[in-house]
């Protein structure tokens, strides 16, 4: 750089002031293309710095007379003055620009539409679960739980099946030892739940078991070798089968409206003396014919009964004293049409459409 200012043929004062001409305006030139804080901080003590080139003119201006020394001196201050304040307004100008593209950066586009962030829900399965108890829970009902795996005696023999029963049979219900298995129903938790109310003097009660069930089953698109079910329970003194068919009219009325009729069908349960099958007015039509009560008007959706002396007896419960009702539901059933699922497999695929959907 020093090459710059040597070659001036003038002498004391004029050279001086060349000099000081020239550093001005490269430290403009240099001040202006500079463009980051540190290349302005450079030039900063290149030019005003102790070692810099205005300090190296001014330290000359001993050598000047006393006539020019005041001259040069202000004119020194001045460039000093000029270059400080061209490196002042520069570091201005890099901050604000620093500035303006940070927040360019971080900008938020507030009319952008939000990301939808997808939040599980309740399977159908366990949302029907939560809607068939709390209908029942609403008339004082409690829940009760069994193990799925249980003895043959709570699940057939307790629940009078007789030993010829073919739902016994190995090709219908998975064994894991002779008198193990995994149970075929939730109506062993009645065997169980009977029991426990005797030993704790705990009789009348009203319960429902909602639980997993295991049958033999190839998949198809009706059977799945695990399934859900609800058992209803309840025992006490002199209840009538009109008691029976209320809760249950009740119950369904709740589930699929107060137009809903119900039907009770005489069929047959082990464990129950009557049995009955209750369809009910199907909920799409409201009985005029449809796919989906396949033009019936109607659909099966649970089985029932008054509970069987010998089930009583065989919990320990005097039949002359007591005498009670049950029903069954198959719970995929029961989603299925209330969903409009025409496959039973499609709800075990995690397909996750099941958690989103409904
Ligand atoms: N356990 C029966 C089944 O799996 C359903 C059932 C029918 C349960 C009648 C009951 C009942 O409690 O009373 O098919």
């Amino acid at each position: 750089m020093k090459g710059l200012f040597f070659y001036s043929k003038k002498k004391g004062k004029g050279k001086m002031q060349e000099r000081l001409k020239n550093l001005k305006s490269l430290a403009k030139e240099r001040i202006e293309n500079a463009k980051t804080m540190e290349e302005v901080e450079k030039l900063r003590v290149e030019f005003l710095g102790k070692k810099g080139e205005l300090t190296q003119i001014l330290k000359e201006m001993g050598k000047l007379s006393n006539e020019e020394r005041p001259i040069i001196g202000k004119l020194g201050n001045e460039v000093r003055e000029h270059i400080t304040d061209s490196i002042n307004s520069k570091k201005e100008i890099i901050k604000e620009a620093v500035l303006n593209a940070r927040l360019q950066m971080e900008k938020i586009d507030v009319t952008m539409p939000g990301k939808k962030y997808k939040v599980g829900k309740k399977h159908i399965i366990s949302k029907m679960i939560d809607e068939v108890t709390e209908i029942f829970m609403g008339m004082g009902f409690s829940i009760a739980e069994g193990p799925e795996i249980e003895t043959v005696e709570n699940n057939f023999d307790a629940l009078n099946a007789p030993k010829d029963h073919p739902s016994r049979d190995a090709s219908d219900t998975f064994y894991i030892t002779e008198d193990i298995l995994l149970r075929t129903q939730t109506s062993p938790v009645q065997i169980r739940t009977m029991k426990k109310a005797v030993e704790n003097n705990e009789l009348p009660l009203k319960i429902i078991v909602p639980g997993r069930c295991f049958r033999s089953d190839s998949p198809d698109a009706t059977h799945s070798p695990m399934f859900h079910q609800i058992e209803v329970l309840v025992v006490g003194v002199d209840l009538t089968f009109a008691e029976f068919k209320g809760t249950m009219e009740t119950f369904v009325q709740k589930l699929y409206g107060p137009e809903t009729k119900t039907k009770f069908r005489p069929h047959n349960f082990p464990f129950t003396e009557p049995s009955a099958e209750i369809d009910v007015t199907c909920f799409k039509c409201g009985g005029e014919g449809c796919p989906v009560c396949k033009s019936e008007g109607w659909i099966e959706i649970l089985g029932a009964g008054m509970v069987h002396p010998n089930v009583l007896r065989n919990c320990g419960i005097d039949p002359e004293k007591y005498n009670g009702f049950a029903a069954g539901m198959g719970v995929e059933r029961l989603a299925m049409l209330k969903y409009g699922i025409d496959d039973i497999r499609l709800m075990f695929e995690n397909d996750v459409r099941f958690l989103d959907e409904f």
